[in-house]
């Protein structure tokens, strides 16, 4: 098992293979637990990271400077519009200079059609790891903490449950289709079988969906799409339900808000989750919308696991972190 990750970026779920994500997921919950005994655990003594955000964050942005602080090292929050990207400085600049400062470079870039191209272009000229604070294709790191909740609440031997990606209706603004397209890369790989429900006009990429269909006939599990979330919902395991925008049938938000506003009822309320099975447990990457994504009662109540969720974003990046920067 290769289990030696040092200068590797992650940019796309599937740049790590299963042992790879096993080997992350082993050294998270070390990490887990050392934090909780209060033990130092400092990997990346003198090490710095860049966190590179053209786009808004609370927990990654959180996370990462606590879990480079609690390595031992240093995190540099830059926002892009204090640098001078506006005024030329490309992706190899980027790459090129933060590569010879600091020992990773993290960047969020969300924007359609331009964020994971600009990753890829500055890891082609950066020496240190690129690390993908979110994309507008993937979210690894919320994936990783995502897997690492499932495995504390369900435990290692995940298969033949059911595992419910669910489109839910949002009023703020049309989010990134990230969360969803990454979940249904990685967790084939772990035995879940997964059912992706939307709208029509809520589809995933036609490649990633290729991609995700190729890792369940590979691991064995089960794939299935449908457009109706209550029937998604029953005898469901765990359901992840968030909104995305429509982004492959328009990628101009007011036509995007109106095809939106056409499903206000795909909100995870106490009726639905009832449709699930007794033990199931509710999941959201946050930030959610309360009471139009999901219910108060939901997001408060006894299924849901997103404050664990959010704080294994903590313990899952400091884990790449230390096995890729060190
Ligand atoms: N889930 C997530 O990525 O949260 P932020 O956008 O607040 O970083």
């Amino acid at each position: 098992m290769q289990t030696d990750l040092r200068g590797r970026d992650l940019i796309g779920d599937l740049d790590f293979s299963k042992e790879e994500v096993e080997m992350v997921l082993d050294v998270a919950f070390d990490l887990k637990r050392k934090r909780a005994l209060g033990e130092p655990h400092p990997y990346l003594r003198d090490k710095a990271l860049a966190m590179l955000f053209f786009f808004s964050s609370t927990r990654t942005r959180g996370s990462f400077e606590a879990g480079m602080a609690q390595l031992g090292g240093h995190a540099a929050f830059i926002e892009s519009r204090t640098t001078q990207i506006a005024h030329g400085d490309t992706e190899k600049e980027m790459g090129e200079i933060f590569g010879r400062y600091f020992d990773g470079i993290a960047i969020r870039h969300v924007e359609w059609g331009i964020g994971n191209r600009y990753l890829n272009f500055v890891a082609q000229a950066s020496r240190v790891p690129i690390l993908n604070m979110q994309c507008e294709i993937y979210h690894p790191f919320q994936i990783l903490a995502d897997l690492m909740t499932i495995i504390e609440k369900k435990g290692r031997d995940l298969r033949r449950m059911k595992m419910v990606v669910s489109w839910a209706y949002a009023a703020s603004y049309l989010k990134p289709i990230s969360v969803p397209q990454s979940l249904i890369l990685q967790m084939p790989r772990f035995g879940l079988d997964v059912v992706l429900a939307h709208p029509p006009e809520f589809k995933l990429m036609p490649d990633i969906m290729d991609q995700a269909k190729e890792q369940a006939r590979k691991y064995k599990t089960g794939f299935e799409v449908v457009e109706d979330m209550e029937a998604a919902f029953k005898e469901a395991d765990i359901i992840y339900a968030k909104s995305w925008g429509p982004l492959l049938t328009s990628n101009d938000p007011q036509e995007g808000k109106r095809i939106q506003d056409q499903y206000e009822d795909w909100i995870t309320d106490e009726r639905k989750m009832a449709l699930a099975k007794d033990d199931a447990i509710y999941m959201h990457p946050l930030p959610a919308d309360r009471n139009i994504e999901v219910t108060d009662g939901v997001i408060d109540g006894p299924h849901s696991v997103v404050f664990d969720e959010a704080e294994n974003r903590l313990h899952a990046q400091k884990a790449v972190m230390a096995l890729t920067m060190r």
